[in-house]
């Protein structure tokens, strides 16, 4: 894995492999970005010529590699376009960093030691710089058994001259924590069905529980049976592996509110009984992201000690069509004991999430917050980019929003129109788990809803788009698992335990 450290060493002398400078756009042409000066000086003042002369233009994701000048112990210079040059007194913004960070890592690639020289010149920006390099170097390497790609940069260095050393290393320690945990949620996404299922998810829960000093607690098929958790139990009955819903706390002694995250975790959703079409079902590894997410971020939130209470649940089955799997037409008695007449046995994550909220709720939390690859219909509505953000509590979806804004990801607000509830009335049931097909996204929001304590505040995020990037790798974001909302979750967990709100 990429180690990341911070440098105070003057450029010109640092022992790398290479050096990252920034590229701006300006009307006369390139021009190399604050943090670049040391190397620009090697070049006699050539560099922005040099770089017109090599077509650069200093746009968002442009690479560019040069030979180091005399006087520059790196080897080799890379350039990372950064847009528009920002004016002399402002900051590039934390996302542009990470971006440009992004690109640099994975371009390097097959590079021992690089250090990134790029505009840092607050806490916040060596911050984003180091995310950006660390979420860019990320590689999904477990099944190649040869040498398919170069390697992942060894070490990444922060320099940070502008910012003191001690709130530099602060902010990489930080950045390192969220990288990892985010290319952990990565991995879990990555990883096929066969190898990766609720038990063997559980069981990952457990040991890093062991490894940071969470408490961790798994129900199991007895314990389902026992508490009458009918939508875990349900989905989970046509698999040959069995559900598992895992409690995962982070708890701090001078913790003032506390969140309960619950993540969707399909290890695998064929459908069901409802079976997914070809061309639907073999991308269907990826649909426990939710928990994957709510995993790594509980796991960062201890990790960074936040002053704040934030147990993770993760409702954890393998939809599958079986001779013993839920039939449409059945009904499920719910976790609080409510039934759901299945319609539809390819609406699955809802009926797991519902149990899980009941349970989650039990704890009185502050406010519930739900993440999950729940609809293909918000798919077709925000793109793969972006994920819906649906609430009861309008001043908390706002928190939600300006958290994932404040992580550089890409939420939108979605409502829950009161008109759609009718449809998921059932015949025979309280509820059923299939509604108007129009807005499903918002349907399926609905449903959850019904499962939450009332008055308390809770956003369900529906990430079926953004959970995973099936194009060429951009920015900081590889193809494959995205691990998207660890860093929402995390920027709310953080804003929470400093109060900067109001409210819980
Ligand atoms: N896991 C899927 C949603 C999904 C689709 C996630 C594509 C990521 C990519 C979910 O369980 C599902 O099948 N939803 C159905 C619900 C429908 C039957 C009401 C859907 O959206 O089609
Ligand atoms: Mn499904
Ligand atoms: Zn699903």
């Amino acid at each position: 894995m990429t180690a990341l450290s911070v440098s105070t060493i003057p450029v010109a002398s640092l022992p790398v492999d290479c050096i990252v400078i920034g590229a701006a756009k300006s009307t006369k042409g390139p021009v190399p970005a604050p943090g670049a000066e040391a190397v620009a000086e090697a070049f006699d003042g050539a560099l922005a010529e040099l770089l017109g002369t090599l077509g650069v233009t200093g746009a968002e994701g442009e690479v560019a590699k040069l030979p180091a000048p005399a006087g520059i112990r790196a080897r080799l210079v890379l350039t990372v376009g950064l847009g528009d040059a920002a004016n002399n007194n402002e900051e590039y913004d934390a996302e542009t960093l990470r971006r440009a960070a992004g690109v640099a890592a994975r371009t390097l690639a097959g590079t021992g030691t690089v250090a990134l020289a790029l505009p840092a010149r607050t806490a916040e920006a060596v911050e984003a710089v180091a995310v950006g390099g660390l979420l860019g170097a990320y590689a999904f390497t477990a099944y190649r058994t040869t040498d398919h790609a170069a390697a992942p940069v060894r070490e990444l260095a922060i320099l940070a001259n502008r910012v003191g050393r001690t709130d530099a290393e602060a902010a990489v320690r930080r950045a390192g924590v969220l990288g990892q945990e985010l290319n952990r949620a990565r991995d879990l996404v990555n990883t096929p069905a066969n190898d990766l299922h609720p038990e063997s998810f559980a069981a990952a829960v457990v040991s890093a529980g062991q490894e940071y000093g969470l408490a961790v607690e798994v129900l199991d098929e007895e314990a389902f049976a026992a508490g009458a958790f009918g939508g875990i139990l349900g989905v989970g009955q046509g698999s040959a592996r069995p559900p598992r819903l895992v409690r995962i706390a982070h708890t701090h002694p001078e913790a003032k509110a506390s969140l309960a995250y619950v993540g969707k975790g399909i290890t695998y959703d064929s459908g069901g009984i409802s079976l997914k079409p070809v061309g639907a079902n073999e991308i269907m590894k990826r649909d426990m992201a939710g928990a994957a997410a709510v995993f790594a971020a509980v796991l960062a939130v201890a990790r960074l000690d936040l002053r704040v209470n934030v147990t993770g649940w993760l409702a954890l089955a393998e939809n599958m069509p079986s001779g013993s799997a839920v039939r449409p037409g059945d009904v499920l008695r719910m976790y609080g004991g409510r039934t759901v007449e299945v319609l539809n046995t390819d609406a699955e994550g809802r009926l797991v999430l519902a149990d899980a909220l009941v349970r989650a709720g039990e704890e009185r939390p502050d406010a519930i917050v739900d993440v999950a690859t729940l609809t293909a219909a918000m798919r077709f509505g925000l793109g793969n980019h972006l994920f819906g953000t649906m609430s009861n509590d309008d001043a908390f979806r706002d928190r939600v929003l300006a958290a994932a804004s404040r992580a550089g990801e890409r939420a939108w607000p979605m409502p829950l129109p009161a008109e759609l509830r009718g449809s998921l009335d059932s015949r025979v049931a309280d509820l059923a788990n299939l509604g108007e097909r129009m807005g499903g996204g918002l349907v399926a929001g609905l449903f959850l809803q019904e499962f939450v304590p009332a008055g308390t505040p809770w956003a369900h995020l529906d990430i079926a788009g953004p959970a995973f990037h099936e194009g060429e790798p951009n920015g900081y974001t590889p193809n494959g698992g995205t691990g998207c909302a660890v860093r929402t979750l995390v920027r709310l967990a953080q804003d929470t335990a400093t109060g900067g709100h109001d409210g819980p």
